[in-house]
């Protein structure tokens, strides 16, 4: 079964685009065809891989404007052999379309994408809106990066309240894969104690290995490169191997 794995968190700049980009690379180097589609009108991922939406081209933004279009005219090849995305639209409204939240679901169902790809990574908005409920819809996991310092907690908590309808009603394939503390600093008691009761509260199987701060992995989005091309050696580099070997596992791909 092809999983399609959401990375999400309503909370802004939590590490959601860079994980997206990172672990798609990462386990699109591991041997896996994967497509990114990119939900968040911010545009991020296209930037992330080294990509420039031409005026007219394609996006995944077009499902929710024109109710002809599909969604494979969308996807395009990435430096990676085995990595492909579906931008966004960098001028799609949040608000506007027809608000019809299993519109990405049944694009993806429809023109067979899991003949194309062995999983699908979804980036997604920082808010609760239709775009999300696409995403959250489509997906048969849930990955929530978040950056552990104490007011992050509630919001996780929050968070799984919000998710638990959706879980139960509306979407009962999708389960939550774990929750990825990103920007670790070890050596900050506060990063520790935060992962700590995330675990406690969550259970252990739902902690997942963090990525820590490194730079490298900010300027590798500057100059459109996923970590594993540009600095395959740092500490970014390495976290995003074993997260993906981790979420290979999880998702049982070995
Ligand atoms: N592990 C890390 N080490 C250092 N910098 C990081 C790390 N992860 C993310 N960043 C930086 O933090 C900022 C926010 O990251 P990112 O854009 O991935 O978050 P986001 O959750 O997608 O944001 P938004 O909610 O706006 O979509 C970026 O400048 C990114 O380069
Ligand atoms: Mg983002």
């Amino acid at each position: 079964m092809m999983h399609i794995l959401a990375i999400s968190n309503r909370k802004g700049g939590t590490g959601k685009t860079t994980v997206s980009v990172n672990l798609a690379a990462a386990l699109a180097q591991q041997g896996l065809r994967v497509l990114l589609i990119d939900m968040d009108s911010q545009g991020h991922c296209a930037v992330g891989l080294g990509l420039t939406p031409t005026q007219g081209m394609p996006t995944v933004h077009d499902l929710f404007t024109n109710a002809d279009v599909q969604l494979g005219t969308a996807i395009v090849p990435t430096a990676l052999p085995t990595l492909w995305l579906a931008p966004s639209d960098p001028r799609f409204d949040h608000g506007s379309g027809v608000r019809d939240d299993t519109k990405l679901r049944r694009a993806i169902a429809d023109e067979a994408l899991e003949n194309r790809f062995d999983l699908i990574v979804i980036d997604t908005p920082p808010s609760m809106d239709a775009l999300l409920m696409n995403a959250l819809l489509a997906a048969t996991r849930v990955l929530v990066p978040y950056v552990p310092h104490p007011l992050s907690f509630d919001g996780l908590r929050q968070l799984v309240r919000a998710l638990f309808p959706i879980m139960t009603k509306q979407n009962r394939t999708l389960k939550l894969l774990g929750f990825l503390p990103t920007m670790l600093a070890e050596h900050i008691r506060q990063h520790r104690d935060t992962s700590g009761k995330v675990v406690n509260e969550f259970g252990a199987e739902r902690g997942l290995p963090g990525i820590r701060n490194d730079i490298k992995l900010a300027e590798a989005f500057g100059v459109g490169q996923p970590i594993c091309l540009y600095a395959p050696h740092c500490r970014g580099a390495e976290d995003f191997e074993a997260l993906a070997q981790k979420v290979r596992a999880l998702l049982g791909g070995g």
